[in-house]
């Protein structure tokens, strides 16, 4: 295991074509030793590379568990080590409950979750012959309880939550360090399809700046904005009829 405020090593950001993840490479560009930067589109990643110093681009689809782990064992050849690996891709689309949409509810699970789970599958066996690493899973508030409309979204963060703690606790011996991001509103290409009131905003750049702020402690849980975060994590620990009159509130129902 790292110890808090040593160098972040080989880096591997996926989803690195924009928004959180897109900052986020951007701000250790410089600063890890080597990053690879993954997403579907490679013409994006070439980009950011020419305008960059030492981001790679290895473009890969998460929810092939096979070429996740092809491009873990390229970067492994590469570099010589993944380190830290942050995982940013993900999809977000407005589904209310009475007007399921079963395709995309099954490409939000298979994008979500089993990206990340394709991911840690990728890079466990790495990370435990060296006796070291870091993985990092970009998640939401939205876990925390079902919201309106969130039905296709909500229960993949939610799922992220739950197995981000297994990984913690199964491999903290093998000297793997597990965090788990939960964002508030970020003003990304995804938040900027939604029409409805997102309070508490803040730009992408901010949201790679706290990421990083919690990755160098080593902290599980990563929050921000505090204040948002906080409150919606609270929500958690109110009883069920409370939970739903101030949903309804809200809704104003
Ligand atoms: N923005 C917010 O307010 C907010 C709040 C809470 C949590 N989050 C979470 O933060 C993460 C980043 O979101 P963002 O706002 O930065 O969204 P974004 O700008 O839409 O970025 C999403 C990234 O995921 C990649 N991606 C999507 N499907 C993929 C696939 N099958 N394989 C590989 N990469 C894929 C996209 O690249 P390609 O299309 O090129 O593949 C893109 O790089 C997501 O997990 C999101 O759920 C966002």
């Amino acid at each position: 295991m790292r110890e808090p405020g040593e160098g972040l090593g080989n880096v591997w950001v996926i989803g690195a074509s924009s928004g959180i993840g897109e900052h986020f490479a951007r701000l250790i560009d410089g600063e890890a030793a080597r990053v690879a930067i993954s997403a579907r589109s490679g013409d994006k990643l070439e980009k950011i590379r020419s305008e960059t110093q030492s981001l790679v681009p290895f473009p890969v689809d998460v929810t092939s568990a096979d070429a996740m782990a092809e491009v873990a064992g390229a970067i492994e050849t590469q570099f010589g080590s993944i380190d830290l690996a942050v995982i940013c891709s993900g999809l977000w689309k407005v589904m209310p409950a009475d007007q399921l949409d079963l395709a995309s509810m099954h490409a939000a699970m298979d994008v979500n979750f089993f990206g990340a789970v394709n991911l840690v599958n990728a890079v466990v066996p790495g990370m435990k012959a060296r006796r070291r690493g870091h993985i990092v899973i970009v998640a939401s508030v939205a876990g925390y309880r079902g919201l309106p409309q969130a039905a296709a979204y909500g229960p993949t963060k939610a799922a992220l939550m739950n197995f981000a703690e297994t990984l913690k606790i199964d491999l903290e011996p093998f000297g793997i360090d597990v965090s788990i991001v939960n964002p508030g509103f970020v003003d990304t290409p995804m938040t900027r399809q939604n029409r409805f009131a997102m309070p508490g905003m803040i730009s992408a750049d901010q949201a790679a700046r706290s990421m990083l702020a919690g990755i160098r402690r080593r902290k599980f849980a990563i929050l921000f904005p505090w204040l948002f975060a906080n409150t919606v994590r609270l929500a958690n620990l109110v009883p069920n009829p409370l939970f739903f009159w101030g949903i309804r509130r809200m809704l104003r129902r």
